[in-house]
């Protein structure tokens, strides 16, 4: 585990909001690149909520819904009850309607108390938030009896190590970026199953889905379109230079970076 992604004690928390001063969230094609992640993961966390037993009816809560690709299959194709909360609903909000509402709401606010639901699920949301360990007891309280909690979140297998070839460099300068933009965090990831067991949740399980990282793979335009929009950020960390970005963008896009993706960590635990 290297530097940027080893537990800290003590997060930094920076005054603004979630990255919009990193990601400008508003500058054109962010709804793109967060539905290229989607691409990579969704098959994945889909396969899970549905094993967990998402269904017709389903009471439904996915936090941090982003651009919604999760919480709009859930209720166009499983057939669940689907409330999607994110502070910023701009990518939601066109989708709204049947059995999906949406709701703009801060879910580290006091007060934040949306329902009781039988699946509560929130996916690269609390790596970035402090405190994290509230913020999922909070959403563990939102359960009924017998319901699931599952939280996805980045696993960095990739940074720590030898050799530093150009990918690495850019990674940790990404890394280390997004924790000082941000204030993410994922160093403490693979402890999520301890974290939901400590909760008292029962019936805990996790798996880890590493995309494949070759040249056109969503995965691999996903990071491409990150570190664009992070790029004075990145560089600003002294990690790499505009020289080594360089390289490890041609060694991304072209598919030679022979290296792993971060993975996505899914855990999951059912109240008793
Ligand atoms: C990295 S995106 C993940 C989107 C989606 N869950 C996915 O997996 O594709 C994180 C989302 O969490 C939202 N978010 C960040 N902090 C939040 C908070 N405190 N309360 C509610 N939503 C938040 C952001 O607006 C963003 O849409």
């Amino acid at each position: 585990m290297s530097e940027e992604t080893r537990p800290t004690e003590t997060p930094v928390v920076p005054a603004h909001g979630y990255g919009e001063s990193l990601f400008q969230p508003w500058r054109p094609g962010e709804g793109e690149r967060i539905d290229l992640g989607s691409q990579a993961y969704d098959g994945f966390t889909r396969a899970r909520l549905r094993a967990l037993g998402a269904g017709p009816g389903s009471r439904v809560l996915d936090v941090g819904a982003g651009t919604g690709t999760i919480a709009r299959w859930l209720a166009t194709e499983v057939g669940a009850e689907v409330l999607a909360v994110d502070r910023d609903v701009r990518f939601l909000e066109p989708y709204a309607g049947g059995r999906l509402r949406t709701l703009a709401a801060d879910v580290t606010a006091p007060g934040f108390d949306p329902g009781r639901f039988d699946l509560v699920h929130a996916r690269f949301l609390l790596m970035h938030l402090p405190g994290h360990r509230e913020v999922a007891a909070r959403l563990a309280g939102l359960l009924v009896p017998g319901g699931h909690l599952v939280l996805g979140d980045a696993v960095d297998l990739t940074t720590a190590g030898a050799p530093d070839t150009p990918y690495r460099l850019a990674m940790r300068a990404m890394w280390r970026a997004l924790r000082t933009g941000i204030g993410t965090d994922v160093g403490w990831t693979p402890g999520y199953p301890r974290l939901l067991r400590e909760l008292g949740l029962t019936a805990v399980g996790a798996e880890v889905l590493v995309p494949e990282l070759t040249a056109g793979s969503p995965i691999a335009g996903f990071w491409l379109e990150t570190w664009a929009r992070i790029r004075e950020a990145m560089l600003a960390t002294g990690l790499v230079d505009a020289a080594v970005l360089g390289e490890a963008e041609r060694a991304l896009a072209e598919g030679t970076a022979a290296d792993l993706s971060p993975g996505l960590i899914t855990a999951w635990g059912r109240r008793p």
